[in-house]
């Protein structure tokens, strides 16, 4: 698949998309110029977009938190979970019984479900990419063909395709995949530019 998108801002203001369509969750398009800006300080009246309401704000999107931690391999018989704890959102995608146990330790058990097509499916519904997985040795990170910003109404927008991120906090090193991130559009997250569920705060 041929990269085309890439979003691009500072510290000091919202997302410049180019060209990269934008959907609401329940799939909607939404029209949008080539080039156009979605806010990150939370305060714009025109959400998604900004209005440039962070100047008047003095918005800094600085990342507060940075230690990254480790990506965890939780490693089964059929399959391998991988797991970053440091750019979840926090979205609850990752139900499924007797695998995903958020009230246990260790969370995840990768042979709680012979099902391997299940889990997987599961797995691409995290739309963080904190989850990815290892089947026949091979660790699969990306599974979208189509690029795409979808904007949820109280959370995070969510980055589908290997769009590009380029920043001056060099936040693209952080990715364990190009292909799929949450970005925080509520000012809130202590690891800008990612969703950290602050916004459920
Ligand atoms: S980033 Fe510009 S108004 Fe929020």
């Amino acid at each position: 698949m041929k990269k085309q998108g890439e979003i691009v801002f500072t510290k000091y203001g919202p997302y410049t998309i180019v060209d990269v369509p934008l959907y609401t969750e329940d799939g909607t398009f939404i029209e949008t110029p080539r080039v156009y800006s979605l806010c990150r300080c939370g305060a714009s009246n025109s959400k998604p977009f900004c209005d440039g309401t962070h100047g008047k704000i003095n918005f800094v999107g600085e990342r507060v938190k940075n230690k990254l931690g480790k990506t965890k391999i939780y490693a089964g018989e059929n399959i391998s979970i991988y797991d970053n704890r440091y750019i979840c959102c926090h979205d609850g995608s990752c139900s499924l019984e007797n695998v995903f146990l958020p009230n246990d330790t260790p969370w995840i058990n990768p042979d709680g479900n012979p099902d391997i097509e299940k889990i997987i499916e599961i797995i691409k519904l995290c739309p963080s990419g904190a989850l990815t997985y290892e089947i026949n040795k091979e660790h699969i990170t990306a599974w979208f063909d189509e690029e795409k910003i979808i904007f949820t109404k109280e959370g995070p927008l969510h980055i589908q395709g290997p769009i590009e991120i380029k920043d001056d906090q060099s936040s693209d090193e952080i990715l364990i995949s190009k292909d799929h991130y949450s970005l925080c559009t509520c000012g809130k997250s202590k690891k800008k530019p990612f969703c950290d569920g602050s916004h459920d705060d």
